[in-house]
């Protein structure tokens, strides 16, 4: 069991069948211990690829995507969720993020200057759910000319469709906790 589960189990709550908070150490407060260990992971298992620049999304996943653009010494970029009134529509790379847990659809962007065609950018975020966060970070990617280099996930709610989407669509998709179900309070490990 890695660190992130052990703190999983310590400190995370079952909300439901399907939602567990993680509040105290990566979706609120955050742990430093907590981010140093998620990727020094994502670091053993990208470190060979050629990665340009690491994406993500705001707010949970910038925590765990800037420590990991330290390690490789690359800029990380953030998708933001709502429209900077200096980026007129010419200047910026736009899709549509459907949140179920939210229950809302969002336009999410990212400013045209800062993905090439040159790019391979890693993909970071804390929750795998239903993969719509990370398959419109893939769309930005795509309509920027750029290339995938890989998928680094946090917490992977595998009884739910994500990874599945992702892998479909081509992507390598490496998660350092893969939660197979929140059935009965209880959190239980892809695996166990
Ligand atoms: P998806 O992107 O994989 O399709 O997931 P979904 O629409 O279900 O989730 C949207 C938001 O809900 C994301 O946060 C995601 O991190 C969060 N989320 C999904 N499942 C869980 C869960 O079990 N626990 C918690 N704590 N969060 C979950 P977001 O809207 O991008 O918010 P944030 O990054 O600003 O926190």
């Amino acid at each position: 069991m890695n660190y992130l589960e052990k703190r999983i189990l310590e400190d995370g709550i079952v909300i439901d069948e399907k939602i567990l908070k993680i509040d105290s150490f990566l979706n609120h407060q955050i742990d430093p211990k907590v981010i140093k260990e998620i990727t020094s992971e994502f670091f053993d298992y990208f470190k060979y690829r050629v990665i340009t620049k690491v994406l993500t999304i705001e707010a949970s996943g910038i925590a765990p995507a800037i420590m990991m653009a330290a390690h490789l010494q690359v800029p990380m970029l953030f998708a933001k969720k709502s429209v900077p009134s200096t980026l007129s529509t010419d200047d910026k790379y736009s899709t549509l993020v459907h949140s179920f847990t939210k229950n809302k659809t969002s336009e999410v962007i990212i400013s045209k200057e800062y993905l090439s065609p040159d790019d391979k950018v890693l993909i970071i975020d804390d929750f795998l759910a239903n993969g719509e966060a990370c398959l419109g970070l893939v769309d930005l990617v795509n309509q920027a000319g750029g290339e995938v280099a890989g998928i680094g996930i946090c917490v992977e709610k595998s009884f739910q469709p994500g990874r599945k989407r992702l892998e479909e669509a081509g992507h390598d998709v490496f998660s350092i906790s893969r939660i197979a179900s929140l059935e009965g309070n209880k959190v239980t490990f892809v695996d166990e």
